[in-house]
């Protein structure tokens, strides 16, 4: 399966290492051919250059069959996989679980895209919706629900029963109790303790986590 890689950044290149990661010869084998952007205008300075293949036009040319997306920004992706589901519907968006993630396969469901990163660990009964990414070693315990396009960073541990609506940031290293919920769009600053839910929208920050101001 030819894959490219939507992004050029550093949490890009972690996905195409996962790609790498994958064994070969199994059922899902990729060929990283290398990146795509959305807009070559706007490459930024930790963007690579190195197999930046270019805009999303030139997906067609290169004869990529796959997808995975790198970059992390929850609105960001939900954007962007919209916009490319849209414009190039045959593409597949493959699960990539790194080698070294524990994950309980047989009650754990993951939509399409998802991302699960160097040894995250995911437990029992868990649902992963399409394009979220597990960062490395976060954990995700038993029966919690994560919306689609979410990005929880490296460290954090999302505690039994949670359930985090769409497009929710875990920053790196927070903690979320068991059965709260996390409200589309919100985000959880590094290093918070949550412990009440948290509204659509809305930042939180601190231990025990509360509103940032912006
Ligand atoms: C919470 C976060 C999203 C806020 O970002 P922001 O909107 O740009 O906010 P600012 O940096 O302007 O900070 C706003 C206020 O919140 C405070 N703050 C920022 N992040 C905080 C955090 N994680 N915990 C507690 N307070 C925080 C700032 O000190 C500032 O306080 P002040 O108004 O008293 O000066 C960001 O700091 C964060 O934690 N992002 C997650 C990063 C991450 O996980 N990176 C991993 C990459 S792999």
């Amino acid at each position: 399966m030819r894959i490219a890689i939507v992004g050029a950044g550093g949490n890009a290149r972690e996905i195409a290492a996962i790609v790498r990661a994958v064994p070969r010869g199994g059922p899902s084998e990729f060929d990283f051919v290398g990146f795509v952007v959305s807009d070559l205008g706007a490459i930024g300075p930790h963007d690579s250059r190195d197999m930046l293949l270019g805009d999303f036009d030139c997906l067609r040319a290169h004869s990529i069959n796959a997808l995975a997306m790198g970059c992390g920004e929850p609105s960001a992706k939900l954007r962007l996989s919209a916009q490319l589901c849209a414009e190039f519907p045959d593409l597949q968006w493959p699960t990539l679980i790194h080698p070294s993630a524990l994950i309980d396969k047989d009650s754990v469901q993951l939509g399409s895209g998802v991302v699960v990163c160097v040894g995250a660990i995911v437990t029992v009964n868990v649902v992963i919706g399409d394009f979220s990414q597990l960062n490395f070693g976060c954990t995700v315990g038993h029966e919690s629900q994560i919306g689609r396009g979410c990005l929880i960073n490296p460290g954090a541990n999302i505690s039994g029963g949670v359930v985090l609506e769409d497009g929710v940031l875990i920053g790196t290293g927070a903690q979320v109790l068991q059965y709260l919920r996390i409200g589309q769009g919100a985000t959880v600053g590094a290093g918070a303790v949550v412990t009440s839910d948290v509204p659509p929208g809305v930042t939180v920050g601190g231990v025990p986590a509360h509103p940032l101001s912006s």
